[in-house]
């Protein structure tokens, strides 16, 4: 069933796990992801990124999503992740997201906090919750690069989340977007700090390729959801891959489009389970 982020922030948080947060492109995408989570009895977000939006249509994702999510037996948030403009919250809310992202983390601390508060004003009587970003993550996403990360501060992230009454806190504390070149180190000492700070939930992105043993300390910090997209790309094109070198006379996308949407659906499952969230549904 299609649920507000909110239900979902507040269950993990209480729970003391995290729920993964899977960026969708496509139908196939959209089912591993749903079948994975129903499989694990787990919540789950969908999201919509920039990239995804742009290659899809935003009319197109949303419905496909949304039909995906209502018919789920599980709770199914749908995401847009990071949010560029007020316009596009409310395209958004009126196309049936029940979460956003505003990131404002170009932005001076001030601008930020404005455009979080003005989101947060419209989508909260909606029922939608609201993401909102405070330090840069590093890394390339869609071909948005953030060439210098800037770590979240923890003084400012208590400001922050005073004023602008969010419902998550997505943190830069070492994890970039994108493939990592080397292992990522994050800073746990901040998270923790963070987290006392804020006592919100937390979301980590550009999780893909970020250890296991990485994972299992920071959820325990206050992480409430995980941002994967890479991993699953990597997974879908590994297995088409696959498909074209064993097969090079095979001409029916299905049989492409199929062996990607299983790779997918592996993928998703251990997620789940890594971040504590399946058996939560
Ligand atoms: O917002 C989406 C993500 O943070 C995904 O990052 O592609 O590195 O997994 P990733
Ligand atoms: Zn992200």
């Amino acid at each position: 069933m299609l649920v507000s982020g909110k239900e979902l922030f507040q269950a993990a948080k209480q729970g003391g796990y995290a729920v993964g947060a899977f960026n969708v492109n496509n139908m196939e995408i959209i089912q591993a992801i749903i079948e994975a989570a129903e499989e694990e009895n787990s919540p789950v977000f969908l999201q919509a990124s920039q990239g995804g939006i742009k290659y899809a249509g935003l009319e197109y994702i949303a419905a496909l999503a949304k039909t995906a999510a209502e018919q789920a037996k599980v709770p199914v948030a749908l995401n847009l992740d990071h949010g560029t403009s007020f316009a596009q919250v409310a395209k958004c809310i009126r196309a049936g997201f029940s979460a956003v992202m505003i990131d404002g983390s170009q932005l001076s601390f001030e601008d930020n906090i404005a455009i979080t508060q003005k989101v947060v004003d419209m989508a909260a009587p909606c029922g939608v919750s609201v993401e909102a970003e405070l330090g840069k993550i590093g890394g390339t996403e869609d071909d948005i690069s953030v060439a210098e990360a800037v770590f979240t501060d923890p003084d400012e992230a208590a400001e922050f989340v005073e004023r602008t009454k969010i419902d998550a806190l997505a943190v830069a504390i070492g994890t970039a977007h994108g493939v990592y070149k080397g292992e990522p180190k994050l800073d746990f000492a901040r998270l923790e700090q963070i987290r006392n700070a804020t006592n919100i939930p937390l979301v980590l992105h550009g999780a893909s390729g970020v250890p296991e043993e990485a994972i299992r300390k920071a959820v325990p910090l206050g992480i409430c959801k995980i941002n994967i997209d890479t991993e699953l790309r990597q997974a879908f094109t590994k297995a088409v891959q696959e498909v074209v070198h064993t097969k090079p006379q095979e001409f029916d996308p299905r049989k492409l489009l199929g062996p990607a949407r299983e790779a997918m659906k592996e993928v998703v499952k251990a997620k789940l389970r890594l971040f504590g969230c399946a058996g939560r549904a």
